[in-house]
């Protein structure tokens, strides 16, 4: 039974993890534990019953609640602040019943006076030791409410003010840096006030108590299950109670709950393991790979993208000869990122008329399309549904449907403006136009992107409260993917925004691959990469050879990008024939390694932060077959050389690891220090591909 209700206590437990809160004596649902599982449902501690502490903390400000309202003298983050039409802005949801359905715990709470029912649902995910919450708001009565704070969950850690904060920032072209803090008493505030999860923050947090490793000790991990405006509140409070709040955005955020109405939350999943910060990321890659994606086993093509090499001037001619060399590299899908549409002669125009442009291809996109199937390759196609420029045929005929304030002058994101997908005409054109597409073309691969943050976020003719666009458009965005993912279950979509400003696990539900980032170069995708990593797993990481940083080593610019969803988007026009077989033979190499690091179990050896070496590891599942990526980047002279021991075989079983001598058992494997030859004479930038494999004794 993945959840038990024994002596008043809920305990929820997974294969190896448990989690357990219950009903005080003050009629607060408390947490009570979130860690190991217990052998005994005895075990699990009973709810807590804190006194007051001096006049100045009542009992209510030092009950970690599983969801607290804003109420009381209480003055820890809560998770739910609503004002009432009377003007009151005192909320107490109280115990009122509860449904236990299979693997989903309902709670439900009310309010003595006003007829709010808050219903907070716990899912059990067992097998990948996650649990997943989520929080409706129901409106009973006859009169309109206002919702101004509605997490989805409030996390509770055990009890102590020790706690360490992992979590990743960046900017355009710079993201996912790792960046580990000690918690402050009070609160820490991560965000995304951008209307997109964002370049800067993203929705995902780990915590330990400082001691934490890639491979042992406890992390407590979670994110949020949404592609919008978030907050993150991790929070210390002065009686050592230390909590994370997760949920979207209060900022400028207002929802008017209609009599009889219902406001769900997103959903926030989480976990708990005593295995370090691999086993985190183990769990979450598992966890999206095998439930989340929607194209689970589809083993992922190396796709060659032109858009570096022709930018805007895009035509047959232009796209053939691309198409033709990547073939001869190995390529098996050749995508049109930007530039093929209507009017699209520079990023100030075309934006919104998804059309193939009739000067660019008098002969239409047919032509080229049958031309790359010939060569034996998919078709992949770019858009850009979000966006619309001034200069467009849309625009002109809808301005109506741009966010934006009526007295502002909307500001122009690289040329574009914002189209309100919170409006039910938008989602119709979007899905209309875009279903006309995946109809009438041989699209295999289609990319989303989104190139711009918004700005004057007004909602004109809003039927409501335009606060309500923050999550509107959310779900408008969801409405039109998920309509297009059902009329063309075959597309595979990637998702990018300026690289990686749209990373998160509501993208992962619509889209099999992700563009991390806009910079390619390699040694800084390294540690872009190894950020990425401690999320989400390298399948759905899409990594291009380009011609960024071209000074470095051609060798480990693929191996880099041979860690994730090899592509390449280099102009290879320019390529010389010694480059182009060079290629050819990394490209062979690496479908061969690719089921490994599409579908196998990750090891960050070496974190890319690490005196200029950096290591992965994959390892198949059945633990027979892996491969190794070691990089050196800049290193100085006197730095000591590249040493590692390996993860993840089995103690027992003999193994060759390519380049080193002998067989050996897992187990010497994993404790002998091997020597990666990243050194001396190769000097910085030499990277290594090694394969092992369990021979069978
Ligand atoms: C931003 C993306 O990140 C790039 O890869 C490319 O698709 C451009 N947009 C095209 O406008």
């Amino acid at each position: 039974m993945p959840i038990s209700l024994h002596n008043s206590l809920f305990i929820l437990e997974t294969d190896r993890t448990a989690y357990a809160f219950g009903l005080n004596q003050a009629g607060l649902l408390a947490h009570s534990y979130w860690g190991e599982r217990l052998p005994f449902l005895d075990d699990y501690p009973v709810p807590p019953n804190p006194g007051a502490w001096g006049p100045f903390n009542n009992p209510s400000q030092l009950t970690p609640e599983e969801y607290p309202g804003y109420e009381d003298m209480k003055y820890v983050e809560p998770c739910l602040k609503v004002t009432q039409a009377d003007g009151v802005r005192d909320i107490s949801p109280r115990f009122e019943g509860c449904e236990i359905d299979g693997d989903t715990l309902r709670i439900t709470l009310r309010d003595g006076v006003y007829p709010l029912r808050v219903t907070l649902h716990y899912r059990v995910i067992a097998a990948y030791d996650l649990i997943e919450r989520w929080a409706t708001l129901t409106n009973d009565g006859a009169v309109p409410m206002t919702i101004e704070r509605a997490f989805s969950a409030q996390w509770h850690l055990p009890t102590g003010d020790h706690y360490r904060l992992t979590h990743l920032h960046g900017r355009w072209f710079d993201e996912m840096h790792i960046e580990r803090t000690a918690l402050a008493h009070g609160v820490t505030v991560l965000e995304s006030r951008r209307l997109t999860s964002s370049h800067h923050h993203h929705p995902w947090f780990a915590l330990d108590d400082g001691r934490a490793d890639e491979e042992q000790g406890a992390v407590w991990f979670g994110l949020l299950d949404w592609s919008g405006n978030w907050k993150l509140a991790a929070e210390v409070t002065d009686f050592a109670s230390t909590r994370v709040s997760i949920g979207v955005n209060d900022w400028d955020f207002a929802w008017r709950l209609g009599a009889g109405e219902v406001f769900t939350t997103p959903r926030s999943l989480a976990g708990f393991t005593r295995g370090g910060f691999g086993a985190a990321s183990r769990t979450m890659h598992d966890y999206v790979r095998e439930q989340v994606l929607p194209h689970p086993r589809v083993v992922h093509p190396v796709y060659y993208n032109s858009w570096e090499a022709t930018l805007f001037d895009v035509n047959f001619e232009s796209q053939a000869r691309l198409a033709r060399l990547a073939a001869q590299l190995g390529a098996e899908m050749f995508m049109i990122d930007d530039g093929w549409y209507k009017g699209r002669f520079s990023q100030s125009s075309g934006l919104g008329d998804w059309m193939p442009d009739p000067h660019k291809f008098p002969d239409g996109l047919e032509r080229l399309i049958a031309y790359v199937r010939e060569l034996g390759m998919e078709f992949g196609l770019w858009f850009e549904p979000e966006m619309v420029n001034p200069d467009s045929d849309l625009y002109r005929a809808h301005p109506e449907w741009v966010i934006r304030y009526p007295t502002r002058e909307p500001r122009l994101g690289r040329d574009a403006l914002h189209l309100n997908l919170a409006r039910a005409d938008v989602q119709a054109y979007l899905i209309d136009a875009l279903d006309h597409m995946l109809s009438r073309y041989d699209i295999r691969y289609a990319n989303w992107d989104m190139n711009r943050n918004v700005s004057e976020p007004g909602w004109q003719d809003a039927p409501g409260e335009p606060r309500e666009l923050w999550i509107r458009y959310v779900d408008g965005l969801y409405h039109v993917w998920d309509s297009i993912r059902r009329k063309h279950p075959q597309v595979i979509w990637q998702s990018c925004s300026g690289g990686g400003g749209r990373i998160d696990l509501g993208m992962l539900r619509m889209s099999d691959l992700i563009w991390i980032s806009d910079n390619s170069g390699a040694p800084d995708r390294l540690g872009i990469q190894a950020g990425y990593s401690l999320m989400f797993p390298a399948t759905t990481m899409q990594a291009w050879v380009t011609d960024q940083q071209r000074d470095v080593p051609f060798r480990f610019r693929f191996h880099a990008a041979m860690c994730g969803m090899l592509g390449v988007g280099a102009d290879i026009t320019r390529w010389s024939a010694a480059e182009m077989e060079e290629a050819r033979d990394l490209i062979a190499e690496y479908k061969t390694i690719r089921p490994l690091v599409q579908f196998g179990d990750l090891y960050r050896l070496r974190p890319a932060d690490q005196q200029g070496f950096t290591a992965v590891q994959y390892m198949s599942k059945d633990q027979r077959e892996g491969v190794l990526l070691a990089f050196r980047t800049f290193v100085g002279q006197h730095e000591p050389s590249l040493t590692l021991r390996l993860r993840g075989l089995i103690p027992g079983a003999l193994y060759r690891v390519e380049g080193c001598d002998g067989v050996r058992s897992g187990a010497a494997w994993m404790n002998l220090d091997l020597q990666f030859g990243l050194y001396g004479g190769l000097g910085n930038y030499s990277s290594t591909l090694r394969r092992i494999t369990m021979i069978d004794s």
